[in-house]
């Protein structure tokens, strides 16, 4: 007898894909309550490993009543913390076509056709970014993973570049405001970071050259990072700046571009992501501001070719992978992983059903909404505003408040479903913090949270 578990069961299909219909026609979708739920999820759980198997209806039956809504959705219009997401009803479809299709897109010999279209979808990236025609990479699950890769190319490359200036203990420039997983991936990588002090919160080409003539690590300097829109408040390093630097040392140029890149879309904003298209490597979430589902970063190098040399495995088992095929592309070539999900293939859907006009302009709206709101607080006596956004994070202070009133406030919003909101700290001081990604998150509804302050 067959083992059930790999029998078509139609029963089952339809209760999965009736949950799914349902979740996706929410308009909006619910805000929910993360962490902030009062019964025990432990305790809920209770019961459901079972040596025969639990009725799926009933686990669906706990999964949408409790533990659905121990979620704060990151694709509701009014998840303004950390950075939100707001994955295009396309792309949320197709990747349902990636999970039952058990997609992966390893290699060529094995999944051409992911891999031809994901690569389609790369280079909708690397043109946006200027980069040229043998420019390529891969999708890799997050911003994290495409830094750790993206900087072992740098380090693993350093001798090739610099030759006889090659330092015995290399060291990475980065800024203060750099993200937190670049610390992390040269830790990784046995690299220490020289932190190049930050012009008004800004790595610039200036600090840079400064930092290498003064510091005494300057001359073990083989890479720099630089942010293409800092998470905390949303501001574009002088990329072209950084660029000139790095070229004129033979450094490697990383653009650690997450959650900001996707501006590039954006006419009104292009020019200051000027320098992005000199980058060695490059990344890009669409899971963050290009509206795709968890987990898709764009990984992208100038050269591909040095992060093959980098990144390829070596086994036996393996070395059929490298064949002559003129088109063959090895996604595991270009990053640290080999098994991987097409992860990149809701991106491609969405792209092409929806086309790149639509993506700009749902860029534009974000954009057009932060200044909005940029300029009510500007407007609202009692709060302040701390800079001009340059993207899409706002940041400003509410007169007379502590760390715990600006906790208290948060903890309000989410009890009463109006938002989620956090926190952040600018120069020592805490301050409030909206990050806007969501086209349907409307002036209106941020008017309302920022009413709450009065
Ligand atoms: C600038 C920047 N870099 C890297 C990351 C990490 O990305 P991920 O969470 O996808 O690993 C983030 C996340 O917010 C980010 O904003």
């Amino acid at each position: 007898m067959r083992n059930p578990m790999f029998v078509y069961d139609e029963k089952l299909t339809d209760l999965i894909f009736d949950y799914c219909r349902w979740r996706l026609s929410l308009d909006p979708v619910p805000l929910d309550y993360g962490g902030a739920v009062n019964e025990s999820l432990v305790a809920s759980l209770e019961g459901l490993m079972t040596e025969g198997g639990v009725d799926p209806a009933v686990v669906m039956e706990l999964f949408d009543k409790t533990l659905a809504t121990a979620v704060v959705s990151c694709d509701s219009p009014k998840f303004l913390a950390f950075i939100p997401a707001a994955p295009t009803k396309a792309s949320l479809l197709f990747d349902m076509v990636v999970a039952c299709s058990s997609l992966h897109g390893t290699s060529w010999i094995e999944a051409a056709g992911p891999v031809a279209a994901e690569n389609q979808a790369l280079r909708v990236l690397a043109d946006m970014a200027g980069l040229p025609e043998g420019a390529g990479g891969c999708f890799v699950a997050g911003g994290s993973a495409g830094n750790l890769s993206g900087l072992m190319v740098g380090r693993d490359t350093a001798a090739y570049r610099m030759g006889d200036l090659l330092p015995e203990h290399p060291v990475v420039a980065i800024s203060e405001e750099a993200h937190s997983s670049v610390g992390k991936a040269l830790h990784v990588l046995g690299v220490e970071a020289l932190l190049v002090p930050v012009e008004d919160h800004r790595l610039t080409g200036h600090a840079l050259r400064v930092a290498l003539a003064t510091h005494s690590r300057g001359d073990d300097v083989i890479a720099v990072v630089a942010t293409g829109g800092t998470t905390n408040a949303g501001i574009i390093d002088d990329l072209e700046g950084v660029a000139d630097v790095a070229e004129e040392r033979k450094l490697w140029f990383h653009v650690d571009g997450a959650y900001g890149a996707a501006a590039l879309f954006a006419p009104s904003v292009r020019e200051r992501f000027r320098g992005i298209e000199r980058v060695d490597s490059f990344v890009v979430d669409p899971h963050k501001w290009l509206f795709a589902p968890f987990d898709c970063a764009a990984l992208l190098y100038r050269e591909p070719r040095l992060a093959k040399a980098v990144h390829s495995q070596d086994a036996s088992y393996l070395e059929v992978l490298h064949t002559d095929a003129p088109e063959e592309w090895n996604p595991s070539d270009y990053a640290y992983h080999l098994t991987r999900r097409a992860r990149g293939m809701p991106l491609w859907f969405s792209l092409a059903v929806n086309g790149t006009d639509a993506y700009r302009d749902a860029v534009e709206t974000v954009l057009e909404v932060t200044q909005e709101v940029a300029d009510l607080i500007e407007a609202t006596p009692h709060l302040e505003l701390i800079r001009r956004p340059e993207l899409s994070v706002v940041l400003f202070t509410r007169t007379g408040w502590d760390k715990a009133d600006y906790e208290a406030w948060s903890d309000r919003l989410l009890a009463e479903q109006m938002g989620f909101v956090m926190h952040t700290t600018w120069e020592g001081e805490p301050v409030g913090r909206l990050a806007l990604l969501h086209p349907d998150t409307t002036l209106e509804l941020i008017a309302d949270i920022l009413a709450t302050t009065a």
